[in-house]
């Protein structure tokens, strides 16, 4: 993410030079200071298996799971595909349930570690779901206020009326440990509410899939979203 240019307002975060760029993706204010340094140290993901993006076989496979129609996501894509080319980010092929205990074994004092997945839960059966929940649970009881952890995950939650709604929520620790939720999104991701940006009509303010600033719903970029934010990351899936 910190690869990527993103126009928020009249600033611009991220890489102001970067090839793939997003103009005004939210709505609403996140509930975090945007004059906060950020630097991500390490970056690793995993998957059952993985896809190259630095071959053309991998970025067919990838540009494969957009629809043909969509030319901004198709767009989007290949501009990640270029961001991505000089260093891609390591994604180790395991399942996050096998993967999770070696990249949470150590602390690591001055960073954040952030335990990272999007619309990967849905995939994962009940055994490896609990396991995973369990070493969250014990990263999150080990975690100091010099090596805090988060578990940051965009997926979809079944609403009331059986609709799904997709959240961004995070886990802080040492806190509360409880789940926030930070905003809502179209299954791809933007454009982004922030929790913080009710949604006319919706008392509960469970979120929206309003589409907004020129945005159809389209597609998170990366094929797996990890990242130790300002500090540490692990991605699975
Ligand atoms: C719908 S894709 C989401 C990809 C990406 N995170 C995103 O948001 O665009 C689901 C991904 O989960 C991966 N996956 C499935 N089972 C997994 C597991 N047990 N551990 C880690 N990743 C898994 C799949 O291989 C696939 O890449």
């Amino acid at each position: 993410m910190d690869r990527y240019r993103y126009a928020i307002g009249e600033r611009v975060l991220g890489d102001p030079d970067s090839a793939l760029r997003f103009d005004q993706p939210w709505t609403g204010t996140p509930p975090a200071s945007l004059d906060q340094p950020l630097r991500l140290v390490e970056r690793r993901g995993c998957d059952p298996r993985p896809v190259d993006p630095t071959t053309t076989d991998g970025q067919l496979t990838l540009t494969s799971y957009v629809w043909a129609d969509w030319a901004e996501r198709i767009d989007r894509l290949r501009a990640a595909l270029r961001v991505a080319a000089p260093t891609p980010p390591p994604v180790d092929r395991a399942r996050a349930a096998a993967w999770l205990p070696a990249q949470l074994a150590a602390s690591r004092p001055g960073t954040v570690t952030v335990v990272w997945h999007s619309v990967v839960w849905q995939y994962l059966d009940r055994d490896e779901r609990s396991a995973i929940r369990s070493m969250l649970g014990e990263a999150a009881a080990a975690a100091t206020p010099v090596a805090p952890v988060a578990h940051l995950a965009f997926e979809p939650r079944r609403d009331a009326d059986d609709s799904l709604r997709f959240e961004l929520t995070l886990s802080l620790s040492p806190g509360t440990g409880e789940e926030q939720l930070l905003a809502r999104a179209p299954g791809h991701g933007i454009p982004t509410r922030w929790a913080t940006d009710p949604v006319p009509g919706d008392a509960g303010q469970r979120g929206s899939s309003r589409p907004g600033r020129g945005y159809r719903d389209c597609a998170t970029t990366s094929h797996c979203g990890g990242s130790r934010g300002a500090g540490q990351g692990t991605a699975p899936g």
